[in-house]
């Protein structure tokens, strides 16, 4: 197969030529062009669109019922909890105002296998405990009687809301995997453990983590206009209009006008669920027909960190079977058994072996293969480890920031910040730049001579958004109330 590309700077001092033709073609494979990135966004604003439509599409933009900006003076003590992939965390966030906050937090450790139990009464009682737990570290002589802790919930699935205090989760996603809760709203589920605990608290929001990001950063930053994480997820959101959201139309309490903003969880993640511009490898294919949901999340599982480490766990297993890596192993030992086992590595792998500096012997790269595989790499098979750490990044990267293109394009946003959180964002090695660079491809910046520093639309590191982001969304929503408006489907407001 004719290679036009000239392969990365590791992959060019791979010895065995049959090997540094491989990695070639698979550096090719996982090409993204500037291109190929301007149609993507293409279609991208299409689906955005779509998602607003009455009939909807492929990707869920979900309304979240947040309909201020927040400025900075907004003020009170809440709660908030963040349910992630590994931790639950807990926080107390006082916003004193003048754009200033404090937080008191603790972090409890997901039990093993949560992810995936079988009884849904179990990660709701965990998240009780853990509140109780903080509760009563807080205040271990309880509060006074007939108080309630206002509790902001940032729940990072993509959940329908009919209000800003609910959330019908309409799938799991980043590997989750417990039945009876798709379909179910989980506030009620999660108030129900919190009242048998009989805890003053109550959920007053529930939040998605990108919307955490743009609304704790937006308190300090004003030039704000998106929320993202790259992280174990990859997802973003935006304030759109009311007059652009056809999906609500007829549906609204006349408080709510067009003019209103409204912020939009996009649950980009599912974009290209139909398979239509992404540049698919045999090897995400694999990804999605061995997932727990084949055919979503399309996008989410070429970028995201749940997965990054899987596509490189893919290739090294194709290269054992090709008799071009770890030949010393035979297919029964330990390590070949370590090297099928679906999801072993996680993002860490990868992120860890591009962080290694020492380019001639690969000491870091050594340390992870024997940690994670047991296995020694020798040095050809360290180079690749890293020329693959760099290509598959690199995609992650370039593809992610499509995303952002997209939503600028549709809002006709030409400078900004956007605020980023998740681990891939801050722990892998370069990720910024490459984000960076790619948005520059997406809008011409490189032909038009700017130099990076002067990119118009720049991504910077979120304010603490899981914490901070639920507390101001809690007091945005308690200001909201106060002056009896909604926050809601008109149809949630009779029924309530
Ligand atoms: C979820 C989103 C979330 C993202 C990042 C995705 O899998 O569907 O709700 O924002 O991960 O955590």
């Amino acid at each position: 197969m004719p290679i036009a590309k000239p392969a990365n700077q590791v992959a060019s001092t791979i010895t065995s030529q049959h090997l540094s033709d491989r990695v070639l073609e698979i550096q090719d494979a996982f090409e993204v062009s500037p291109t190929k990135l301007q149609q993507i966004v293409a279609h991208f604003v299409e689906e955005l669109k779509k998602g607003l439509s009455a009939k909807g599409g492929n990707i869920p933009m979900i309304p979240v019922w947040v309909m201020d900006y927040p400025n900075g003076t907004e003020t009170g003590d809440y709660l908030a909890i963040d349910l992630g992939g590994t931790n639950l965390r807990v926080v107390l966030v006082h916003l004193l105002g003048g754009q200033k906050f404090e937080t008191e937090q603790e972090k409890y450790h997901l039990p093993k296998g949560m992810r995936t139990t079988r009884n849904r009464d179990e990660l709701f009682e965990f998240i009780a405990d853990c509140l109780e737990k903080f509760f009563y570290k807080l205040h271990p002589n309880g509060i006074e009687k007939g108080t309630l802790l206002p509790l902001g919930f940032t729940f990072s699935y993509p959940a329908s809301q009919t209000r800003i205090d609910t959330g019908v989760l309409q799938r799991w996603t980043k590997g989750f995997d417990i039945p009876n809760v798709e379909g179910e709203d989980v506030v009620p589920l999660l108030m129900d453990k919190i009242n048998e605990k009989k805890l003053p608290i109550k959920v007053v929001a529930l939040i998605n983590d990108t919307a955490g990001a743009l609304v704790a950063s937006r308190y300090t930053d004003p030039t704000t206009e998106m929320g993202l994480i790259f992280g174990t997820g990859v997802n973003g959101a935006y304030y759109d209009r009311v007059g652009n959201i056809e999906k609500l139309k007829g549906k609204l309490l006349p408080d709510i006008t067009d003019e209103s903003p409204m912020l939009i969880n996009c649950e980009y993640g599912s974009f290209d669920n139909e398979h239509e511009s992404l540049p698919r490898t045999k090897y995400d294919i694999l990804i999605d027909e061995q997932s727990p949901r084949p055919g979503q999340q399309a996008f989410e599982k070429m970028t995201a960190g749940y997965y990054l480490g899987e596509l490189i766990r893919l290739i090294l297993v194709e290269l054992y079977e090709e008799k071009q890596v770890f030949q010393k192993y035979s297919k029964d030992s330990e390590q070949i058994k370590l090297l099928y086992t679906p999801y072993l590595l996680d993002t860490s792998f990868l992120a860890e072996i591009e962080g290694d500096q020492d380019l001639e012997n690969f000491p870091e790269v050594v340390r992870l293969f024997q940690e994670f595989l047991k296995i020694e790499p020798t040095l050809d098979e360290r180079r690749l480890s890293r020329a693959l750490s760099e290509i598959i990044g690199n995609r992650s990267a370039r593809l992610s920031v499509c995303g952002i293109g997209a939503a600028c394009t549709k809002m006709n946003i030409k400078k900004c910040h956007c605020a980023a959180d998740g681990s891939v964002f801050h722990k892998y090695p370069k990720f910024p730049e490459r984000a960076a660079d790619s948005l520059a491809d997406i809008f011409g910046w490189k032909e038009q001579n700017i130099q990076p520093k002067n990119y118009p639309i720049q991504i910077v590191p979120s304010q603490d958004g899981s914490g901070v982001g639920a507390a101001v969304i809690a007091a945005l929503a308690h200001a909201r109330q106060a002056k009896g408006l909604s926050l809601g489907l008109a149809e949630a407001y009779k029924k309530a």
